[in-house]
């Protein structure tokens, strides 16, 4: 068996089986923690330091190139050494979308490699559009809870996972003491690769949701259901569709991310060592 049919024909072996090769490559048996950096975010992990190890993501087991710009398809290994207390950190610059039509085993398969290299807690990052009016274009918003718009889930059989605390509450506390000017918000999850329409952004908005993107979802529902708790952070790059009339584009969404990258760095490094 190819290890793309591993993939799909057994998505957790295929993630222990990447998970060794990890271990095996970094001589690190047990991480603690998995960013995942989405668009834009890729610079703010240099914040973290120089990595330990880095490679391309695509030579661990069931690993796809990157098929988006902004997202370089790497794998990094972190030493977070602070107050004495050392962690290793499991680093994804980039994902897989659902809009790239892969299916949705590639979409979750780095947080399921990271809940099998040992991480407790998976931070989630993404770049989105602003539904709530009051946001600015360059605000870090946490995630306090989601609709999936796409009605994708990367669990299937009867497996009724709650999903009440799915962003949890514990790592909000301490981040927004991290930060007390973060606020909070409920991200819709979009399938893409268009953009919404304006009508589309109503919708949402008169649904409860601040934020649209398209990605964390799976990723989140993925993780938790393994055990581990999740952070989602999303960095509001642009107005959504109709909000200002201006049209949406994928340039001024990873400039967006490059200009809070030193803030979503210095936020992350600050608040990493308190979650475990
Ligand atoms: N919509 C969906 N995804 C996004 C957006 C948006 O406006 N901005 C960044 N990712």
């Amino acid at each position: 068996m190819t290890q793309t049919e591993l993939l799909f024909k057994d998505p957790l072996a295929a993630a222990e089986q990447a998970a060794q090769e990890i271990a095996t490559k970094t001589g690190v048996t047990h991480h603690d923690v998995a960013l995942v950096m989405g668009s834009g975010w890729i610079s703010a992990v240099d914040a973290l330091g120089v990595p330990a190890f880095e490679c391309n993501a695509e030579e661990f087991t069931g690993f796809f190139p990157p098929a988006v710009e902004g997202h370089s398809g790497k794998v990094r290994s972190y030493e977070i050494d602070s107050d004495g207390k050392k962690l290793r950190a499991l680093v994804f610059l980039g994902r897989t979308h659902l809009y790239e039509g892969k299916g949705i085993e590639p979409v979750v398969h780095s947080v399921r490699t990271a809940v099998k290299a040992g991480c407790k807690v998976i931070i989630l990052t993404n770049a989105c559009g602003g539904i709530n009016t009051s946001y600015s274009v360059g605000q870090p918003v946490l995630i306090r809870d989601h609709i999936s718009l796409t009605a994708v889930s990367p669990l299937s059989g009867a497996t009724f996972v709650d999903l009440t605390d799915l962003y949890s509450k514990r790592i909000r506390e301490i981040v927004k003491r991290e930060d007390s000017s973060l606020q909070e918000g409920v991200y819709v999850h979009w399938r893409g690769p268009t953009y919404e329409t304006p009508a589309e952004i109503l919708m949402m908005r008169t649904m409860g949701a601040d934020l649209v993107g398209m990605s964390t979802v799976p990723e989140a529902i993925a993780a938790h259901a393994l055990g581990a708790e999740v952070l989602g952070i999303s960095l509001v790059t642009n107005a959504a569709a109709g909000v200002t009339g201006e049209k949406l584009n994928h340039e001024e969404v990873i400039a967006a991310g490059k200009a809070a990258a030193d803030r979503m760095g210095a936020l992350l490094k600050g608040v990493i060592p308190k979650l475990l």
